[in-house]
């Protein structure tokens, strides 16, 4: 099926490795009906395996496989191999104990006590329904392209269980200071950033129970000397769980923007996550589609082998605004890896250029 290829060898090898790949059920990779075509270019090589959620674990050891043989004989192809739901379960509405697709519990926004973050005149949460979708890379892009758009802008990483801000705007190691018993945030390409991260232990889980959350995220919220923000974009960990209903619950937001990768399994998650903030009566800016489709880095050349689409048909289904799409390219994942995200290292990409369309979309809807 793979057209795009002009290396029918290399091809017929790949699918042979594939063929060698067992999967948790017993059968094989290359038979499996969630494999995507298989693109070569010149410089890369890159296929997507799609998966229900409750795989995701199972998939990741076959992602892992085939990406390090396939290295092997890709002639020095960068090789990007996707898993099309990462970490398909919510961390945190296991732990809440919520019941895998009903409506979280969230309360009527008449028994919560909203209070403004001082200095902060709009709070952006980005959500998502499910894991590994994108929404860290998001956070940090968008916060970099609403700064460079000219707003003052924080990012708060409110992933209690999983922070990833540190790594990729390259904080990790700094313990934050504390001035007059308040955080002193990061200071990292013109935004202010604070994340759990740096205070925690390395490699420790932490196991949070639903007041330390509550308490946690307050203290990072309102305990960190912002100054005066335009925005402050919250990264929030997948799902619907303690974290996001205690940020609803103590704070004003702006609004929410919801990301989703183009599968119906994601974009059944992001009708959930939806469900949640409307119940909460907290406005939703919109979707983004991310890894919507993908880029070949040599040839320019896009493919749609995500099924591409879905996200705007969901959001126009629901009502709600398309705020874009972000393409799976290999300088997302790897300026993210290195701490330099692609808004601030290659401002003029396309890939820079879509996020800044989402911010100059999402800019609208905010206080001036
Ligand atoms: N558009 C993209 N192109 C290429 N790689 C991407 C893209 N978006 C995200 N990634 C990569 O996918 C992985 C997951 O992204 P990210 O950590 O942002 O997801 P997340 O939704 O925040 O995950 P979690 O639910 O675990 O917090 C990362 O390795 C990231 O670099
Ligand atoms: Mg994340």
């Amino acid at each position: 099926m793979a057209i795009f290829t002009n290396d029918k060898n290399l091809e017929k090898k790949v699918r042979k490795i594939l063929a060698g790949i067992k999967l948790p059920d017993g059968g094989n990779l290359a038979d499996y009906s969630g494999l995507s075509e298989i693109i070569i270019t010149k410089k890369a090589l890159a296929l997507a395996i799609s998966i229900s959620p409750e795989m995701d674990k199972e998939f990741m050891l076959v992602r892992q496989e085939a990406q390090s043989k396939i290295e092997k004989i890709a002639k020095g192809r960068k090789v990007m191999i996707s898993l099309t739901s990462d970490e398909a379960q919510p961390k945190a509405s296991k732990k809440s104990g919520q019941e895998e697709g009903a409506p979280p519990q969230a309360k009527r926004p008449s028994a919560i006590n909203r209070v403004p973050v001082k200095g902060v005149k709009n709070i952006i949460a980005i959500a998502s329904g499910k894991g590994g979708v994108g929404k860290s890379t998001v956070s940090v892009n968008l916060a970099l392209a609403l700064k460079s758009l000219g707003l003052k802008t924080g990012l708060l990483d409110a992933d209690l269980y999983g922070p990833s801000i540190p790594k990729m705007l390259r904080f990790e190691g700094k313990p934050a200071a504390r001035v007059e018993g308040n955080f002193t945030p990061f200071e990292v390409y013109g935004i202010k950033a604070m994340s759990i991260g740096p205070m925690i232990e390395a490699d420790k889980a932490v196991v949070w129970r639903a007041p330390m959350v509550t308490s946690a995220l307050r203290q990072l919220l309102r305990e960190t000397d912002w100054g005066e923000l335009d925005v402050l974009v919250i990264d929030l960990p997948p799902g619907t769980g303690d974290i996001q209903i205690s940020l609803a619950q103590q704070v004003e937001l702006a609004g929410a923007v919801i990301v989703s990768t183009p599968q119906d399994m994601a974009l059944i998650d992001a009708k959930k996550a939806i469900s949640m903030f409307s119940m909460m009566d907290i406005k939703i800016f919109g979707i983004v589609e991310n890894m919507s489709y993908f880029i070949a880095p040599d040839t320019g050349n896009r493919y749609d082998i995500f099924g591409h689409g879905g996200a705007k048909k969901t959001a126009d289904d629901l009502g709600l605004e398309f705020l874009g799409e972000v393409p799976l390219v290999m300088n997302i994942r790897e300026t993210s890896d290195k701490g330099e995200p692609v808004v601030a290292s290659s401002p003029s990409s396309d890939e820079a250029k879509a996020f800044l369309d989402i911010a100059n979309k999402i800019i609208k809807g905010i206080k001036p």
